[in-house]
Parts: structure tokens; sequence; C-alpha cells
């Protein structure tokens, strides 16, 4: 065979590696792609709820005073609102409690969704975020996310 041959065939695999690279479809990269379920405010993840009892309880009732109303019902996110906190990106190993805390003091600059800042949340003492904190944690356990 005409060693030109063997060129071609070695450039047309390299394009075709190339080009399969470029175009093959990505695992998501939870640090860049919004969740959505293309209806606004509907919930982005399916949630088990546990049986919830003393502190992990009241930690539902301070989140669903400060916080369901961007993260939604059992921290499922809303749609175009606010991610779900149950969700692997929120692990314990990623996003310790310090960041809970801050994120209630300070609010947070929109780093992982495309859903905007969340603003401080006043009002909520360092006490309900640790009893807030017990509460996802509880949700994300319960949901196979530790
Ligand atoms: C006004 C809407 C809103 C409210 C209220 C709200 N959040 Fe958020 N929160 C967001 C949005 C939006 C993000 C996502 C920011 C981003 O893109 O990473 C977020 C992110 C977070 C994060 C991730 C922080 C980080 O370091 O990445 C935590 C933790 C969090 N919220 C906890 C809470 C808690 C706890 C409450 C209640 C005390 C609460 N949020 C109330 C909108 C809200």
């Amino acid at each position: 065979m005409n060693p030109k041959y063997f060129v071609l065939a070695f450039f047309a695999f390299g394009l075709a590696v190339f080009a399969y690279n470029s175009f093959a479809p990505r695992p998501q990269d939870p640090h860049t792609v919004q969740t959505t379920s293309g209806k606004a405010g509907a919930p982005l993840a399916n949630v088990d709820v546990p049986e919830l009892s003393g502190l992990v309880a009241e930690g539902r009732t301070a989140f669903e005073a400060n916080c369901a109303s961007c993260h939604g019902v059992n921290a499922a996110g809303q749609d175009g609102i606010a991610p779900p906190l149950v969700h692997r990106i929120y692990e314990p190993n990623h996003h310790g409690d310090a960041a809970f805390q801050l994120a209630a003091k300070n609010g947070v600059r929109a780093h992982h969704w495309r859903f905007g800042n969340m603003p401080p949340v006043p009002g909520v003492s360092e006490q309900d975020v640790d009893k807030i904190i017990a509460y996802v944690r509880a949700l994300q356990k319960a949901n196979g996310i530790f």
C-alpha cells in the first residue's frame, strides 16, 4: 500500500478522535449546570423525608421560616429561584457546616448555579442555623448524600 494512505489514515483517525471529544456528551458538571425542570418554582430534587424528631424537627421549623421560601419544601430547591440543598455539591465534605453559618450571615455570591446571589438572612440566630444544619444533614443522609 502507498505509505501516503497511512499518513492520511493517521490524520483521519486523529480528526475523528478530536471530533468525538468535542461533540460527545459530557457528564454534567454540577458547578456549571443549572438543574431545571422547565417549570418555575418546581422542586429540583426528589427528596425522601425521614422521621424527624428533637433538634432536627426544630431545624425543619426554622428552615421553613427562613430558607424554604427560596430553597423549597424539604430543601428540594425551586426551579428558577434557588438550588436544592439536598444535592451532592452540599455534602458535608464539600460544604461544611461553616458554609451554612456564613451563607445565613453574609449571603452567598452566585458561583455554583445561575440563580443569582443569596442575600443574607436577617433575624436567624447561629443556634437556629445549627438546627437547620442538623435538619439538612438528616435529609441529605436519608437521600444518600454524606
Ligand atoms: C432569597 C433566596 C434565598 C434564601 C431566603 C436562602 N437562600 Fe441559600 N441560597 C440561595 C441561592 C440562590 C444560592 C445559590 C448560590 C450559588 O449559586 O452558589 C444559595 C446557596 C446556599 C448555600 C450554599 C453556600 C455556598 O457556600 O455555596 C447554603 C449553605 C445556603 N444557601 C443555605 C441557606 C440557609 C441555611 C438559608 C436559611 C437560613 C437560606 N440559604 C436562605 C438563595 C436563598
